[in-house]
C-alpha cells in the first residue's frame, strides 16, 4: 500500500493550512505540521499528549537549504550531509532565528533530517514546493511504542479529529528511529551521539574522523532519551540466552502468562504468543517494534526478550529495547 499523487497533494495542502499529517519515513511514521507555523506545531503536542518543552525534529526535502534553518555549520555536518542525506540521521544545528520556540523546545539548536521515503520526500517536495519544513515526532502517544505501520498510527489515534490525514507507505525499512548527532557545540564539543541509529557511531566516524562521544550532562535534551520511553504496557523483561529457560521455568511455576520475542534458534514451547527475530541487527531492528505491539496484545503477564549480542552494530537496538523494559514490574 502507498499513497497515490492526489492524496500526497491533499496531504500537503492540509499541512500548508495548518492541520497535521501523519506519513511514513523509513525509520517509523511522523505526525507532522508546518514547523513555521506555531500554532500548529502546538497541535502535535497535544494531540501525542507530550511536554511542551520538547523539540521536534524539522524534515526537509532533498533540495531544501539547510542554511535556511541552521546557523554555524560546521564542515563535518556538511560531510555527513553528503555522505548520509537522504536517510536516517537526524543532526542537531544551531537555530537560524526565525526558527519557532515551539519546534525547538526553546533551546537555540534545531534537528534537521532528510528523509529517504519516497512519500515522505514527495510530501515534502509538495509542501510549500519544497521550501518548507515539517516538523514530526514519531506518530504514538508519548512513551508508547513508535509505529512503523499505518495501522500502528490509526490505532494510536483512533477517531482524534485534529489528524487530518493518514499517508500510507508500507512497513517503515529501517524500523527504529534516526540516529541523533549533536553538532551545535561543534568547536568545543565535537560530536555528540544523543540516539543511536542504523547510522552506526562507526560509521559517521568513517565520515568526520573520530567517533562521536557519549552524552555529557550540558548537552541539548532529547526525549527519546529519557530512560523510560518506547514502552508496552505488558512489561518487558530483558533476558540473557543462557538464563532465558530457567527464567521461563520460573514464572511458569509462578501462573505466568509469557510473550517470548528470541532470536537464537533454540525454540521454547511454554510460551502463549512467540516472535523469533532476525539475528542480524538491521533485520531485528525492522521487525523490532511490530513484534513489541503484537506481543503487546496478546495478554501476557510479562514479555521476556532474549537480551541480542552487546556489539556496536546492536547498539539502536539494544537502546530501544532497554528503554522499553526500563522500570518494569510484573503483576
Ligand atoms: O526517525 C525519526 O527521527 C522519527 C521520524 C518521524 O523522523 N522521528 C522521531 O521523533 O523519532 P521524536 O520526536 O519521537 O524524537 C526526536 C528526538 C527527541 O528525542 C527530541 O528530543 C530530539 O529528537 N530533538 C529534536 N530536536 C532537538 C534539539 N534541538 N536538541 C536536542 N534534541 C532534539
Ligand atoms: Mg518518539
Amino acid at each position: 500500500m502507498s499513497a497515490s499523487k492526489e492524496e500526497i497533494l491533499r496531504a500537503a495542502q492540509i499541512l500548508e493550512s495548518g492541520g497535521l499529517v501523519a506519513f511514513p519515513t523509513e525509520t517509523v511514521y511522523g505526525l507532522g505540521a508546518d514547523a513555521e507555523n506555531p500554532a500548529a506545531v502546538a497541535n502535535i503536542f497535544a494531540v501525542k499528549g507530550r511536554p511542551a518543552d520538547h523539540p521536534l525534529i524539522v524534515h526537509l526535502a532533498p533540495e531544501a537549504n539547510v542554511d535556511h534553518w541552521a546557523v554555524d555549520i560546521p564542515d563535518a555536518a556538511r560531510k555527513l550531509i553528503a555522505a548520509c542525506w537522504p536517510g536516517p540521521l537526524t543532526l542537531i544545528l544551531r537555530k537560524a532565528t526565525h526558527v519557532p520556540n515551539a519546534v525547538t523546545g526553546g533551546q537555540d539548536s534545531v534537528g534537521l533530517r532528510c528523509p529517504s521515503h519516497p512519500v515522505a520526500q514527495a510530501l515534502l517536495r509538495a509542501f510549500k514546493q519544497g521550501k518548507g519544513g515539517v516538523a514530526a515526532p514519531s506518530a504514538n502517544r508519548f512513551g508508547h511504542v513508535s509505529p512503523t505501520t499505518a495501522q500502528h498510527v490509526r490505532d494510536e489515534f483512533a477517531g482524534d479529529v485534529r489528524l487530518g490525514m493518514i499517508l500510507d507507505g508500507g512497513q517503515s525499512q529501517v524500523g527504529i528511529e534516526s540516529t541523533i548527532l549533536d553538532l551545535s557545540r561543534w568547536e568545543t564539543h565535537g560530536a555528540v551521539l544523543l540516539r543511536p541509529g542504523h547510522i552506526s557511531a562507526a560509521r559517521i566516524a568513517e565520515i568526520i574522523g573520530a567517533m562521536p562521544h557519549m552524552p555529557d550532562a550540558a548537552a541539548p535534551r532529547a526525549s527519546g532519551t529519557l530512560e523510560s520511553h518506547y514502552a508496552p504496557r505488558t512489561p518487558v523483561v530483558l533476558v540473557s540466552s543462557n538464563e532465558l529457560n530457567a527464567r521461563m521455568q520460573q514464572w511458569l511455576a509462578s501462573g505466568k502468562r509469557i510473550a517470548l520475542m528470541h532470536y537464537s534458534a533454540a525454540s521454547v514451547a511454554s510460551a502463549v504468543a512467540q516472535r523469533t527475530l532476525p539475528a542480524v541487527p538491521d533485520a531485528y531492528a525492522h521487525h523490532l517494534y511490530a513484534s513489541l505491539r503484537e506481543l503487546d496484545g496478546v495478554g501476557a503477564d510479562v514479555i521476556a526478550v532474549e537480551l541480542p549480542p552487546q556489539a556496536g552494530a546492536w547498539q539502536g537496538v539494544n537502546d530501544r529495547l532497554r528503554r522499553a523494559a526500563h522500570g518494569a514490574q510484573l503483576k
